[in-house]
């Protein structure tokens, strides 16, 4: 360990580091504006300048930046040399010159690493008198706002957007001394990370439109520790609440899973908690719907009215006794955006053989091929950091950048981190991102992308390939023989493709650290096992092939772990022996399956009970709801891809009737519980007091899931015999907040499932990194303060990274490959292939209830490519009728450049187009011939 001196005392570092983290991770308080720990240094801002001094005799030194020297061993170096502290405070001043200083009415104050910075410096006072340069700001969409008069020129934000993200349309504009940072006209910022901005620009440039829209001060937000709900990648979140509104959303560090950084779908989808038409009151309706076993087309008619929750939860126990002395049965349908205590405490309702998997069918066995695929080995699930460290990849079917957005992150540090042979010999540290960057590399970048349709990766990949599923898989089961011919060969491979496999191939197997990037968005059973299959093959010959499959919930894996039978066994259940009471958990089922099947076993159950949080099609068709809590007004655990149990934390006490989902289910199960016919005959597992019991239970009767126990602290957990406080000690307004209500100080809420307190008053201390829901130490107010949670800059947080990863595969020395190769994809006569395809902003169901998110949303389409445009006779923008078993529709047509002939496309999941999740055949015809 190198050994530097700051100001005459010797202290070890890590190697390898520069001089600004080394002093960092140390605690020390130097300032810094362009250097950023997830982005190097460029020395653009000069405001780390220390002096450096060659040896113990040396008194004149020398300044240098920190942020550019190594902190080699024997460095010498003064913070607090007069000579280094004048200039760090000069720079300050010429960079702040033009500066507003418009604090009080500045989104980023509270929270501003310039603020932070001019105190450090000792500045106090403004100089400069003469007119400031000003500029004209911009309308960037609907997630950022622009205020360019409070750049400071750090270039962060361009090097983050551009250099790291992959965005294109955000530049630095230069003009003699104005240079401007924004788009070349007005129009949404393109990238999907553009959110980080907000948490980039170290000034109020860039900050959260959507908070700016209900917006507090910072300090006066009560936050928790969360995790976002809208893909399976499990980021970690932080999300601010004022007066029951939920404000914002943070990223929130983990050195495991999303860094430093989060998507715009996780940062600015939290609306739908706000959003009007979120259910609030439980309600019943007024009398039986219908005759037991009676079928009814729809049951649109249906209109629940609000009722006292007793009422209704005493009703629902009703049914399930009605239903024991009947013969009839309670199904439960589960879901994967809800937690693992909510899926088990409907479980534990309606017993093993009524608990259905909230997932359609074809996902359902995907996701159970997955974890299979993950439970046998060889290859664990990758995590994103060492997705990071691949060397490799190959994606198989999966438009990452759509379908889980951070995995495109992570993909992009890989490739500009990736090792460089020019870079080894001149010896350049990888933080040194302004000599990282002018390195050109010259060889392929190793990334293998076979997807149906073009993808934002494609172009920094070596290769790309656009095919149908089956073809896809036929590739990767070409590669994986070719890998290790214990593999299945591919029979009748076109040699182009058999060319493409081999270069893939050589390109994985050349490599030490492999990744294979596969998942669920394009249906295929097919395309996961030959992913494995790759992976498998590369295993087989020593190297350490890791998979990173993407799912599309939150808690797909947990669920997918829970069990349960498929849905459709329960939409058929209907039938015979017939449905009294269908309780359908956090689940619209007209996103799992076809609309007529969902319309008909709605329509003949006796009664359908939703306990969800936001209105749908469902609730819509409810004669009973109860509503549930969101992430942010509830305590629970997610298992991500990887897999990964993780906890999210209650932020705020939601208003109206609305509980978290598991308790609804615990209460209809003791009103129903002990009564002679009862279903379960007695309650079974006693009480649950809290969100951990349920949790124990759980782990009890699904050990595997057992370690989701110790990802996060239990409920009793104290630091020093006090609870952690949600909200920070700036906290203000708690006496005067609700004097409208009432002039005493009401007591803060009891929160019986976290360690957690809605409150400002409890220990001080750093808690357990799963307990961290804000950065702050004095004088670091920014999210900058996060340096001092950290082991080291950059690494994990003090205690561990949170969660846990549930488990590790064995080790198998000749892994069994999928010998089920499909047949190539061969057109059917008159029909297409209609393949679902993702878009960041538009397919997720909750982010949709999100007005910037749905904003930014497409219309639906059918995309073709020329080919079949011309077959048609439909130019862009026509109108083609799709025609297949789930009925007739009309969508416009777009043209894809490079789609598979006889494979259309549609976005998944938008507002007409929900139930068709998997890839279907559909005969196309032009409007006009369709008139005919
Ligand atoms: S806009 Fe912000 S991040 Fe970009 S150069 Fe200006 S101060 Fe730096
Ligand atoms: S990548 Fe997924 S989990 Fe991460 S912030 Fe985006 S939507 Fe949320
Ligand atoms: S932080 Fe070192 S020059 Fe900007």
């Amino acid at each position: 360990m190198p050994t530097i001196y700051v100001d005459n005392q010797a202290f070890e570092v890590a190697p390898g580091q520069n001089l600004l983290a080394a002093c960092l991770t140390l605690g020390f308080d130097l300032p810094y504006f362009c250097w950023h720990p997830a982005m190097g240094s460029v020395g653009a801002c000069r405001q780390c300048a220390v002096k450096q001094f060659k040896d113990e005799n040396d008194t004149k030194g020398q300044i240098v930046m920190a942020c550019l020297t190594p902190a080699d061993d024997g460095v010498r170096i003064s913070i607090d040399d007069p000579e280094a502290k004048a200039f760090r405070k000069g720079v300050a001043e010429w960079l702040m010159a033009s500066h507003p200083h418009d604090c009080p009415v500045c989104d980023e104050g509270g929270e501003c690493h310039l603020q932070d910075m001019t105190v450090m410096n000792g500045q106090v006072s403004r100089r400069y008198r003469f007119t400031k340069r000003t500029f004209r700001n911009q309308d960037l969409g609907p997630f950022v706002n622009h205020e360019m008069n409070r750049c400071i020129q750090c270039y962060r934000c361009v090097r983050f957007y551009h250099d790291y993200a992959g965005g294109h349309d955000l530049v630095a504009l230069g003009i003699r001394n104005e240079i401007y940072f924004g788009r070349h006209a007005d129009g949404k910022l393109e990238s999907e990370f553009s959110g980080n901005l907000v948490e980039v620009c170290p000034t109020g440039v860039f900050t959260d439109k959507t908070f700016k829209a209900h917006f507090t001060r910072k300090w006066d937000l009560q936050t928790a520790p969360s995790v976002c709900v809208h893909c399976g990648l499990g980021c970690n979140t932080i999300p601010g609440e004022r007066y029951g509104l939920l404000r914002r959303i943070r990223s929130r560090y983990n050195g495991h899973v999303n860094g430093y950084f989060i998507c715009d779908r996780g940062r600015f989808g939290y609306e739908f908690v706000n959003a009007e038409s979120r259910l609030r009151d439980t309600m019943m309706a007024a009398q039986t719907p219908h005759a037991a076993g009676s079928a009814r087309s729809a049951r649109g008619a249906v209109s629940a009215r609000p009722a006292p929750p007793e009422d209704v939860v005493a009703h629902v126990a009703d049914l399930i006794r009605t239903a024991a002395r009947s013969g009839r049965r309670v199904v439960g349908i589960s879901s994967p955006r809800a937690s693992l205590e909510a899926n088990y405490a409907l479980r534990d309702l309606v017993g093993e053989d009524n608990f259905f998997s909230g997932m359609s069918d074809h996902e359902d066995r995907l996701v159970r091929l997955i974890i299979g695929i993950l439970v046998t080995g060889p290859s664990r699930g990758s995590s994103l950091r060492e997705l990071e460290r691949a060397d490799a990849t190959f994606i198989l079917g999966e438009d990452v950048t759509n379908t889980a957005p951070m995995l495109d992150y992570s993909l992009r540090q890989w490739l500009r981190r990736r090792p460089n042979p020019e870079r080894t010999r001149l010896k350049i540290p990888a933080w040194n991102d302004a000599a990282v960057g002018e390195i050109v590399h010259e060889e392929p970048s190793a990334l293998y992308i076979a997807t149906v349709a073009a993808t934002k990766l494609d172009e920094s990949a070596a290769e790309v390939y656009r095919a149908a599923p089956d073809d896809l898989a036929r590739l990767g089961f070409a590669v994986a023989h070719l890998v290790d011919d214990a593999a299945p060969p591919v029979p009748e491979l076109p040699a182009d493709i058999h060319d493409l496999a081999v270069a893939t191939a050589q390109a994985l197997t050349r490599a030490t650290r492999p990744i294979i990037v596969s998942g669920v968005s394009c249906g295929s059973e097919a395309v996961v096992k030959a992913a494995a299959n790759v992976a498998w093959s590369l295993r087989a010959r020593g190297e350490a092939a890791e998979l990173c499959f993407v799912v599309s919930e939150c808690n797909s894996i947990g669920l997918g772990m829970m069990g349960g039978r498929p849905l459709s066994e329960a939409l058929q259940a209907a039938d015979d022996p017939g449905v009294e009471l269908a309780i359908v958990l956090e689940n619209d089922l007209f996103r799992r399956a076809g609309e007529a099947e969902v319309e008909r076993f709605l329509g003949l159950c006796g009664h359908v009970a939703v306990v969800d949080h936001s209105e749908t099609r469902t609730t819509a068709a409810a004669d009973i709801v109860l509503p549930a809590a969101t992430f942010a007004e509830s305590t629970g655990t997610l298992v991500n891809s990887e897999p990964r149990a993780q906890r999210f934390y209650q932020v705020f006490v939601p208003a109206g009737d609305v509980r978290e989902s598991w308790r609804w289910l615990q209460d209809v199960r003791m009103a129903a519980g002990g009564v002679e016919g009862d279903t379960k005959g007695e309650i079974e597992g006693g009480t649950w007091h809290s969100v951990d019991d349920v949790l124990d239970d759980l782990c009890l009767t699904f050990p595997m899931l057992a370690p989701a126990l110790s990802a996060a602290p239990p409920a009793e957990f104290r630091v020093h015999g006090m609870r952690v406080p949600r909200q920070p000690a700036r906290y203000s307004g708690r006496t005067a907040m609700y004097a409208d209500q009432t002039v005493f100080e009401p007591r803060p809420p009891d929160d019986r499932d976290s360690p957690l307190a809605f409150s400002m008053e409890g220990s001080e201390e750093q808690p357990p990194p799963a307990l961290v829901s804000r950065v702050w130490v004095p004088g670091w107010n920014s999210a900058q303060a996060l340096e001092r949670f950290q082991e080291e800059v950059g690494g994990a947080l003090r205690g561990g990274d949170p969660g846990k990863r549930l488990f590790e595969p064995p080790v198998v020395e000749r892994p069994s490959h999928f010998l089920d190769v499909p047949a190539a994809y061969s057109p059917e006569r008159d029909q297409s292939l209609v393949v679902p395809v993702h878009h960041i902003f538009g397919s997720e169901e909750l982010s949709m209830k999100a007005p910037a998110v749905r904003e930014c949303a497409p219309e639906p389409y059918l995309g073709l490519c020329g080919l079949m445009a011309e077959r048609l006779g439909i130019s862009d923008g026509g109108v083609v009728t799709l025609v297949s078993d789930a009925g007739v529709r009309l969508l416009k047509a777009k043209l894809f450049a490079s789609l598979p002939d006889y494979v259309a496309v549609i976005p998944a999941g938008l507002p007409g187009l929900e139930g068709l999740g998997a890839p279907f055949y559909a005969r196309l015809i032009a409007r006009k011939d369709a008139d005919d």
